[in-house]
């Protein structure tokens, strides 16, 4: 407890904690974020080798975390793992559901194949909703309730050209966290989005400085966003201190949600 502003430095001690999605990029970072914040974590993903090494650097801090193996397209493999997370833990406190995959390279949207489009919204919209209906069920019965994330997108709150199989998952998350929000208020479980701006990843990164250049002009505060940035919203999001927030969607996009400059609508403009 830090004395002068009487914040935990471990919002989440004590608790069981889940991210599916976190074997790399921005899950990896809310993984360690939350083993910080005191949590006992669990790292769920496809890849069972990159899991291991997260879990390795987490126990290296002296935090606890354990992987367990996901893939989000099979109901009965989200239903197993959350299982597997009662199983081991007895409880589940605060979950992220941070993957995205599937769909195709960005293309006009009469050139999307429907089966592109139905691989989008497998992995990032039935993924959210698999995963929301089996940590819901266990959260509820814990008598104090929970918190859960939804990874959006700033494309889940405005289009992005080329993105159908994106835009359209990442909208319905939106929605799907309002409804869930609602259903289970009552239960004493909080459930929000988050929606990142350009971050960071290993991605963009391989994109080079050019692209990176761009991605930073179009964010108000003048630079892409760190792993970290959106970490923190993460854990904020699952602790006590943002107790009265549920069904939200928060931007960390640098202010890019936020609207036009004032000089791209009016560059004649000087006072
Ligand atoms: N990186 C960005 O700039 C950015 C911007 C806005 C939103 N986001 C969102 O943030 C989240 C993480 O982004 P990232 O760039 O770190 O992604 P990433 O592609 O680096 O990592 C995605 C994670 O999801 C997992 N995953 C994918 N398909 C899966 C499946 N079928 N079953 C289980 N796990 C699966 C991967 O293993 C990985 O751990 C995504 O929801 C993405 O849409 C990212």
């Amino acid at each position: 407890m830090n004395a002068t502003t009487g914040v935990s430095n471990e919002p989440l001690a004590g608790k069981v904690a889940l991210v599916v999605g976190a074997s790399r990029g921005i899950g990896a970072a809310i993984g360690a974020a939350m083993a910080r914040a005191g949590a006992t974590v669990v790292l769920a993903a496809r890849d069972r080798r990159a899991l291991a090494q997260r879990v390795a650097e987490i126990e290296e801090l002296g935090g606890q975390a354990l992987a367990l193996q996901v893939d989000v397209l099979a109901e009965d493999s989200v239903q197993g793992l959350l299982e597997e997370v009662a199983r081991r833990h007895g409880r589940l406190d605060a979950a992220v559901n941070n993957f995205a995959g599937g769909g195709r390279p960005p293309a006009p949207l009469a050139d999307w194949e429907a089966a592109d489009f139905d691989s989008a919204v497998a992995t990032d919209l039935r993924g959210v909703f698999l995963c929301l209906k089996f940590q819901l069920r266990l959260m509820a019965k814990n008598p104090h309730g929970g918190a859960i994330v939804n990874m959006s997108s700033t494309a889940g709150e405005q289009g992005v050209g080329g993105l159908a199989g994106y835009v359209a998952s990442k909208f319905g998350v939106g929605g799907l966290t309002r409804v869930a929000a609602l259903d289970y208020a009552a239960a004493g479980i909080r459930v929000n989005a988050i929606a990142p701006g350009p971050i960071l990843t290993d991605r963009l990164a391989a994109a080079g400085p050019r692209a990176r250049e761009m991605a930073a002009a179009a964010v108000p505060l003048g630079r892409v966003g760190r792993v970290e940035d959106v970490a923190a919203a993460a854990v904020w999001l699952c602790s006590a201190q943002s107790g009265f927030v549920t069904g939200t969607v928060l931007a960390v996009d640098g202010g890019r949600l936020a609207g036009v400059p004032a000089f791209a609508v009016n560059p004649g403009r000087r006072d």
